[in-house]
C-alpha cells in the first residue's frame, strides 16, 4: 500500500480520549467504517496481500475483526471462522484462555471449524497487548493448523504486543500510538 493510501487510513479512525476509562486513548474504527473509500482500501490492501498465499480461513476476532475479515474471505474466495468470546457459540467449542491486566479472558471457535494443516489468516482490527492475537495462536496450533501470518489495521507498537505472537509474522496497516 503506498503512503497517501496509508494515511488515508488512519486519518479515517477517530480517537476518543478517556475510553473505556480515564487514560485509555481509544481507537474507533466506527469512523473508517463510515468512509466506504477507507473502508475499501484497507480490505483491498489485506487481499492484495494474500491473494497468492494460498489461504484457506480467515479467522477474525470478535467483533470488529470480523468486519474487517468476511468481506476479506469474499475476497479471497475462502471460509471466514468467527473467533468469540465465551458462550457464544451454539455447537460444540473449543478455546483458549489469555491474561488480562485483572483476570482472564478467553476466546472460542466450533470445533471441527479449523483443522489439521489449514492455512490460517488471523485478523483483527487492532493489536495492543498481544493477548487477543495470542490466545488465536494457542487456538490454532490446538488444532494444528497453519499460520500464515497475524494481521491488523491498527498496531499500537508502545504496548509491544508483537513480541507475544510466538514469533509469528504481523502484518500492520496502520500504527498509532
Ligand atoms: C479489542 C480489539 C482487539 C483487542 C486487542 O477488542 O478489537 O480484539 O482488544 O487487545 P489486545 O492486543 O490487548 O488483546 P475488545 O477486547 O475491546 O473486544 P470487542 O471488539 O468485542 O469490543
Amino acid at each position: 500500500m503506498d503512503d497517501v493510501s496509508r494515511q488515508y487510513i488512519s486519518d479515517s479512525i477517530r480517537t476518543v480520549p478517556d475510553f473505556p476509562k480515564k487514560g485509555i486513548m481509544f481507537h474507533d474504527v466506527t469512523t473508517l467504517l463510515l468512509d466506504p473509500k477507507a473502508f475499501q482500501l484497507s480490505v483491498d490492501d489485506f487481499a492484495a496481500r494474500y491473494k497468492d498465499k494460498k489461504i484457506d480461513i480467515v479467522a477474525g476476532f470478535e467483533a470488529r475483526g470480523f468486519i474487517f475479515g468476511a468481506p476479506l474471505a469474499l475476497q479471497l474466495k475462502c471460509a471466514f471462522v468467527p473467533l468469540r468470546k465465551p458462550g457464544k457459540l451454539p455447537g460444540e467449542t473449543i478455546g483458549a484462555s489469555y491474561k488480562l491486566e485483572y483476570g482472564e479472558d478467553r476466546i472460542e471457535m466450533h470445533a471441527g471449524a479449523i483443522t489439521e494443516g489449514q492455512r490460517v489468516l488471523l485478523l483483527d482490527d487492532l493489536i495492543a497487548t498481544g493477548g487477543t492475537l495470542a490466545a488465536g495462536i494457542k487456538l490454532m496450533k490446538q488444532v494444528k493448523a497453519e499460520i500464515v501470518e497475524c494481521a491488523c489495521v491498527i498496531e499500537l507498537p508502545d504496548l509491544k504486543g508483537a513480541k507475544k505472537l510466538d514469533g509469528l509474522p504481523l502484518y500492520v496497516q496502520v500504527q498509532k500510538e
